[in-house]
């Protein structure tokens, strides 16, 4: 297949890449970037676990063309860290509080919790539990993951 170039701005930081047009904003950032924080889980659009931020909306990345998130600025589990290395008040929060078994819903939990936080830093249970309502997670049951999640909006 003919390639095209495509520019992302990833994390803050520049990429020119050269790839296929059907090339997915996943499979660039897990096998072209090596950011795996990102999951593929269903590969379809149903699980959440490939949530990533675009220019602070949560996306699927499955679903998502490369090419079509140029002039974006894109955000990965990476890009939570702050400058100087600490973890995001949310991935301090699921530490803490259980919100961790397996770790494969995380990255996802935590991209669409950092998009509740960015437009409502004081959400309600209600409101937490809608905005992670499309990431699935097959072994916390939520309660720990709700919980983490209001915690980190009191910090
Ligand atoms: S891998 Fe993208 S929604 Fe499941
Ligand atoms: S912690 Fe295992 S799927 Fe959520």
């Amino acid at each position: 297949m003919n390639k095209i170039p495509v520019t992302l701005s990833i994390n803050g930081e520049g990429h020119d890449l050269y790839i296929p047009p059907n090339r997915t904003l996943l499979e660039v950032l897990r096998e072209d970037l090596s950011l795996t924080g990102t999951k593929e889980g269903c590969g379809e659009g149903a699980c959440g676990s490939c949530t990533v931020l675009c220019s602070g909306h949560p996306i699927r990345s499955c679903l998502t063309l490369a090419a079509e998130v140029q002039g974006e600025e894109i955000t990965t589990v990476e890009g939570l860290r702050t400058k100087d290395g600490r973890l995001d008040p949310l991935q301090q929060a699921f530490m803490d509080h259980g919100a961790v078994q397996c770790g494969f819903c995380t990255a996802g939990m935590l991209m669409s919790a950092r998009a509740l936080l960015m437009r409502n830093p004081e959400p309600g249970e209600e409101e937490i539990r809608k905005a992670i309502s499309s990431n699935i997670c097959r072994c916390t049951g939520y309660a720990k993951i709700v919980e983490a999640i209001e915690v980190a909006a009191r910090a």
